[in-house]
């Protein structure tokens, strides 16, 4: 449980006619991070948007853009997510493409390669990237929208994940997204993640998110104790 908690913001909840200014809501809200969920319609049935929103939005803050890429074909985008202005950039191992040519391709553009797995994916799946990635991204809902409930039974894998993480010293951090919000990022936080990406728990707020953010960290925190306490 390296670090403190970031919060990370997925903006696929938030207001899409004035998306800049939610990426500023956002980031003046003290979040750490920019989450953007890119879907292709193949690799999940939803449609959402391209590296010329990513480009749009990026004079918006100077907060670090995780590029969600929930696409079958990761490495013929991969670079133009990078050019729109995206730091790290997320992939899912269970894409058509092979995983070491699509980290490659992230390095090769100069960004953080990071990589998802879906809540039916098993551990040993990503064992292989675990030290060739900046982030583990582990999916707590079926990826395709926002809103969803958190699934409570992935804790287990992400825990052996936190353990295999540790057992092999390695610096990647475990990122947790779907269904984080009061009540789930506390088990989430105990069970290894640290970025916690949030979307309809931060963006169900009208106004200024200061207070829904520092009640996520308060939760997470929270939860940091119950599990070290508990070692779950
Ligand atoms: C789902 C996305 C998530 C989602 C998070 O496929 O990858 O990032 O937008 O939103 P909430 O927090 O509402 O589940
Ligand atoms: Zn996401």
């Amino acid at each position: 449980m390296s670090g403190a908690p970031q919060i990370s913001a997925s903006i696929l909840n938030a207001d899409f006619s004035r998306l800049g200014e939610e990426v500023r809501r956002a980031s003046d809200g003290g979040v750490d991070s920019i989450h953007i969920d890119v879907m292709d319609g193949h690799f999940v049935d939803n449609l959402t948007l391209g590296p010329v929103v990513v480009e749009s939005i990026r004079a918006a803050s100077d907060l670090p853009f995780h590029a969600h890429l929930m696409i079958a074909n990761p490495l013929a985008y991969a670079e133009r997510f990078a050019d729109a202005g995206s730091n790290l950039i997320v992939f899912h191992v269970e894409a058509d493409d092979p995983a070491d040519e699509v980290i490659a391709a992230i390095e090769s553009a100069g960004k953080r390669p990071g990589i998802a797995l879906n809540p039916e994916t098993p551990a040993e799946a990503v064992h292989a990237w675990l030290d060739r990635v900046d982030l583990l991204l582990v999916m707590t809902v079926h990826p395709g929208w926002g809103g969803q409930s958190f699934i409570a039974d992935v804790l287990p894998k992400m825990r052996a994940l936190r353990d295999e993480i540790a057992r092999r010293e390695l610096a990647v951090e475990i990122g947790v997204d779907g269904g984080v919000n009061l009540g789930s990022i506390g088990p989430a936080r105990a069970a290894g993640g640290n970025v916690l990406v949030t979307g309809s728990a931060l963006y169900g707020t009208a106004g200024d998110l200061a207070s829904t953010v520092a009640g996520l960290r308060d939760a997470a925190a929270r939860g940091a104790a119950a599990g070290t306490a508990g070692r779950t």
